[in-house]
């Protein structure tokens, strides 16, 4: 399986990662994020949205599950935690079939209705300032998407 890695030393480092990353994003990409509490997903997605040109302040939509923002692409920011299970279809179809970045933080809690072709990105804390970020892409768009992020 294909997989890429990146260290990260500190959350700017992690969040102008993403906002680069932010630049290659076309409408309907989705990304899957994985990692503890405090690994950095939501960490991660404030840089993308920056990258994305996103004026507002994202933050965990902890009450919410899905949050919108517009962009240069629109930003579709959900965070599943508290979806009561796995099977609540709660219209994730419609942000992942849209014109917008789908940004999923604890995708593999809605495993059955995440598109199989996506970007997922596992963030791992391995000290206080530390992560390490694995990129593991299923299908071709992604693959494309990592060599290009990863050239
Ligand atoms: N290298 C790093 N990358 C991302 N976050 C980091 C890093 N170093 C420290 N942090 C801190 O870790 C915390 C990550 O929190 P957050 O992004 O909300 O995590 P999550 O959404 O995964 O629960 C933030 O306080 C952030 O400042
Ligand atoms: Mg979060």
């Amino acid at each position: 399986m294909n997989q890429f890695e990146r260290i990260s030393t500190n959350s700017e480092e992690t969040g102008q990662f993403a906002a680069g990353l932010a630049e290659l994003l076309h409408p309907g990409d989705i990304i899957a994020l994985e990692g503890d509490l405090g690994a950095g997903k939501t960490t991660f997605t404030k840089g993308l949205a920056k990258g994305l040109e996103i004026k507002k302040n994202v933050n965990s939509p902890t009450f919410t599950i899905i949050k919108e923002y517009k962009g240069r692409l629109p930003l579709y920011h959900m965070d599943v935690y508290r979806v009561a299970d796995s099977y609540e279809d709660l219209g994730f179809d419609e942000y992942f079939n849209g014109d917008g970045v789908t940004v999923v933080e604890w995708a593999h809690l809605i495993d059955e209705q995440l598109p199989e072709e996506r970007l997922t990105i596992f963030l791992y804390r391995l000290e206080e300032d530390r992560r390490k970020m694995v990129f593991v892409p299923t299908g071709n768009r992604y693959e494309e998407l990592c060599k290009e992020i990863f050239k």
